[in-house]
């Protein structure tokens, strides 16, 4: 039997002998970062996924995130380290329903969270993540913005970007929209000194109340350069974690006990181990056609 450290060690002898880089989404548990080639959140992961030198690459994270990495990179062998963990948002928009908001809103740039499915890729104009949305949004020429399919990531964008007019659907994580005022009125009195900072997938009364908003990277960067001691995360737990570890010196605390995702909890060490000694994860396929058009969206968040 093996201990977590013998583990991370043959991961680390396989992946190389066998030529695999390990992306690793921030959700994904300490014991995993470890032993990933890089860390980030989705707009970190799409920019290393198009450089990744390697012949193959190990998506640790959720079905959407592998289909990306292939869509950039279509020569190389994708890898899904857990063949269930898919994204309940990314799924909550079809192609034909996306078709009639098109025809509803012909005047519109239709910009599509990253957390969609390929499908959906094909017929927007624009792909964004939480970390790049904001300043896309702002230099896209449409004065009207159709935003699929996240609204509580939209009306965040919207605030900043008065002057453009945003359509949007009933969508969202429903894993941050758990998360309740509630919430942060009960953290803010147990822990009166420590500061908010949320993902802007939490509903729009929770971001308001928050400190910063931000992509799980840009809440980690914010902790480093402030002199706060106390902070209260408001996105997928395993962010208080890694911070804590990050950071011994300062205090976290999750805003909500249930803010956890349980389909980026699905990849274990184990599966990473499998994946990476070929014999385990799911190889992403996808149709040329599919990622000839997805590509277009993608390439021109990573241009703009
Ligand atoms: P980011 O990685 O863009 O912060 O998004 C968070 C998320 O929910 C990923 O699915
Ligand atoms: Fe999808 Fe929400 Fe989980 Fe992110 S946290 S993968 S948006 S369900």
């Amino acid at each position: 039997m093996f201990n977590t450290k013998d583990l991370q060690e043959n991961i680390l002898k396989l992946k190389k002998e066998n030529d695999v880089c390990i992306l690793a989404h921030a959700y994904q548990t300490h014991d995993i970062l470890e032993i990933a080639d890089f860390v980030g959140d989705s707009f970190g992961l799409s920019k290393q996924a198009a450089s990744a030198p390697q012949s193959t690459v190990l998506m640790c994270g959720v079905r959407f995130m592998a289909e990306t990495v292939k869509i950039l990179s279509p020569h190389k062998k994708v890898l899904l380290s857990h063949p269930d963990a898919g994204c309940a948002m990314a799924e909550q928009l079809t192609v034909e329903e996306l078709k009639e908001l098109k025809q509803q809103y012909p005047n519109a740039a239709v910009v599509a969270y990253i957390n969609t499915t390929s499908a959906l890729k094909c017929e927007c104009d624009v792909c964004v993540t939480s970390a790049s949305a904001l300043e896309i949004v702002k230099k896209l020429p449409q004065k009207e913005i159709l935003f699929i399919p996240d609204c509580n990531l939209g009306s965040w964008i919207e605030k900043k970007v008065p002057e453009k007019t945003f359509h949007f659907i009933n969508g969202g994580c429903p894993v941050h929209t758990r998360i309740t005022t509630t919430d942060v009125k009960q953290a803010k009195e147990n822990h009166p000194n420590a500061l908010l900072l949320v993902h802007p997938e939490c509903i729009k009364e929770v971001t308001a109340m928050a400190d910063f908003a931000g992509s799980t990277t840009a809440i980690m960067g914010y902790v480093d350069k402030s002199d706060a001691n106390e902070y209260i995360i408001g996105t997928d737990n395993s962010i208080v974690q890694h911070l804590q570890f990050e950071y011994p010196n300062k205090k976290f605390y999750p805003l909500s006990k249930n803010c956890v995702c349980n389909d980026m909890r699905l990849t274990t060490l184990v599966d990473v181990y499998n994946a990476v000694s070929g014999n385990g994860g799911e190889e992403i396929i996808l149709g040329a056609d599919v990622i000839d058009s997805a590509r277009k969206s993608i390439d021109r968040m990573l241009s703009i």
